[in-house]
C-alpha cells in the first residue's frame, strides 16, 4: 500500500480551526452535546451509567439496529459501525481489493475514495463530472466504463463536491450495470439524507446483495466530532473488515454509542432543523451567484450542502484561496483539493450569518482582483479582522 497524501484533509488543517468564517467545510451547522442532550431527552444519569468496557467490534447492538431500521431492512447483522466513514472507506476497499483490481471511480470525489483505492495499487477507471455538462452525471458513460474486469464501481450521490445527484431509475441503471459484471457497488451515501429536487435515494443495499453503502452522522447530521459512520453490507464483507479493524480501532466508545444511537432514533428532528436552515441558504448563495454572473459559474447543487462553482477569472484558486483565508479569515476550499482547478467547494450548511459574511468577503476578492499577483504571493499569518 502506497497512499498518497490526502490534499483536502491538509488543507482543512492549515485553515479550518484559525478560520473565522467557513464556507468551505461540507457539512451542516454542528449540534453541541447540551443540544442532542435537550432535544432527544438523554439526562444526566443516563450518561453517568455508561461504563467504559470495551464495545462489540461490529457496534453496539442497539445502535445496529437503529441504523438497519432506519437505513437497511432492520437487520442488523448487514450493519457495522466505525469511527466515522472514513473508516468504512479504509477498512472496506482494503478487504475487498488488491493490487491491479479495475476500479471505476467518480471524478472529482471526495478524494479518499479514488486515493484508497489508488494507493492499494487498483487500476482507476474514472467516470467524469464534467463542468461543461453542469456535472449532471452521464449513466451511458459509466456503463461503458464498466466492464467484466470491473471489481468495484465507487459512487457518492448526492455528491462532495459538487452538489450533483441522480434519479432513482438512474441508480436502477448502475446497480444493473454493477450486477451483470458481478461488481461490488460501493455507494457513500454521506449526503443521502439532504436533498432539494427528489427523495433520498434509498442504499442500494436491499436491491444488489454486492453493494456496500456507508453513511455516516458528520455531514447531514451535524455531528463530524462525535466520529460515527457506519457501512452496510453482507455478512461475509463485514467478517473481511473485522480482520482489519482487530489491528488499528477494534471497536467504538460506549459513550459514543450510546449519543449515537439517541440521535439516530429520533434523526427525523435533527434533519428537519438543518434542513430548513440548508434551503434558506441554498437560496441566499443562488441569489449571490446570479448577482455575479461572469465572475461565478454556478450550477445549483442537487442536495448536500456544497456546490462547485467555478471561478473564470481567477487564475489560480489555490493561491486565490490562500490569500482569501489568510487575509479574511475566510475558509473556501480550492478545486486543487479535487484534483480539479478552476473551482471551488463552497459549502453552505453553516450558520446563515456566517454564510452572508463569508459570501461578502468572496465578493470583495473576487472584484478587487488582489489575488491576481500569482504564486509569488508571501502570505501573511491569518489575523482575525474583518474583510
Ligand atoms: C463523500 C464523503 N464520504 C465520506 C466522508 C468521511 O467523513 P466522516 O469520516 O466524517 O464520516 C466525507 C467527509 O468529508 C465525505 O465528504
Amino acid at each position: 500500500m502506497n497512499f498518497p497524501p490526502a490534499p483536502l484533509e491538509d488543507w482543512m488543517r492549515q485553515y479550518y480551526f484559525s478560520a473565522r468564517i467557513d464556507i468551505g467545510s461540507s457539512g451542516v451547522e454542528n449540534f453541541s452535546l447540551g443540544e442532542l442532550r435537550a432535544l432527544f431527552g438523554i439526562t444526566q444519569d443516563e450518561l453517568d451509567e455508561v461504563v467504559f468496557r470495551d464495545s462489540l467490534t461490529l457496534g453496539d447492538e442497539g445502535l445496529r439496529k437503529a441504523i438497519a431500521r432506519r437505513w437497511h431492512d432492520g437487520d442488523p447483522e448487514s450493519v457495522m459501525v466505525t469511527h466515522g466513514s472514513s473508516e468504512a472507506i479504509y477498512l472496506i476497499m482494503n478487504a475487498l481489493l488488491r493490487s491491479g483490481d479495475e476500479v471505476v471511480v467518480l471524478d472529482p470525489s471526495y478524494p479518499q475514495l479514488n486515493s484508497t483505492a489508488f494507493g492499494i495499487g487498483c487500476n482507476l477507471k474514472r467516470w467524469r463530472l464534467q463542468a461543461e455538462e453542469n456535472f449532471v452525471p452521464d449513466i451511458a458513460a459509466a456503463r461503458k466504463l464498466i466492464g467484466s474486469r470491473t471489481r468495484m464501481v465507487v459512487v457518492n450521490f448526492p455528491h462532495n463536491p459538487t452538489g450533483a445527484s441522480i434519479s432513482v431509475s438512474e441508480q436502477t441503471a448502475l446497480i444493473n450495470a454493477a450486477a451483470e459484471v458481478g461488481a461490488y457497488l460501493f455507494w457513500d451515501a454521506a449526503f443521502a439524507d439532504i436533498t432539494y429536487n427528489h427523495s433520498p435515494l434509498s442504499p442500494p443495499g436491499l436491491q444488489y446483495k454486492r453493494s456496500i453503502s456507508i453513511g455516516t452522522l458528520s455531514k447531514s447530521y451535524g455531528l463530524p466530532g462525535l466520529r460515527v459512520g457506519w457501512c452496510i453490507a453482507a455478512p461475509d464483507v463485514l467478517a473481511k473488515a473485522v480482520q482489519l479493524r482487530d489491528y488499528v480501532t477494534l471497536h467504538l466508545s460506549p459513550l459514543v454509542e450510546l449519543i449515537a444511537r439517541r440521535t439516530i432514533e429520533g434523526a427525523d428532528e435533527l434533519l428537519s432543523i438543518r434542513r430548513q436552515q440548508a434551503l434558506t441558504n441554498l437560496e441566499i448563495l443562488s441569489a449571490w451567484a446570479n448577482d455575479h454572473q461572469g465572475l461565478v459559474k454556478w450550477v445549483p447543487p442537487q442536495g448536500g450542502v456544497c456546490a462547485f462553482p467555478g471561478l473564470p477569472r481567477v487564475p489560480d484558486v489555490e493561491v486565490f484561496c490562500h490569500h482569501l483565508a489568510q487575509t479574511d479569515g475566510v475558509l473556501l476550499v480550492p478545486g486543487t483539493c479535487f484534483n480539479y482547478p478552476g473551482h471551488v467547494r463552497l459549502g453552505f450548511g453553516g450558520a446563515t450569518s456566517q454564510l452572508t459574511e463569508g459570501l461578502a468577503c468572496l465578493s470583495n476578492s473576487l472584484k478587487s482582483g488582489k489575488f491576481r499577483t500569482g504564486r509569488e504571493v508571501t502570505y501573511r499569518t491569518l489575523t482575525s479582522e474583518g474583510c
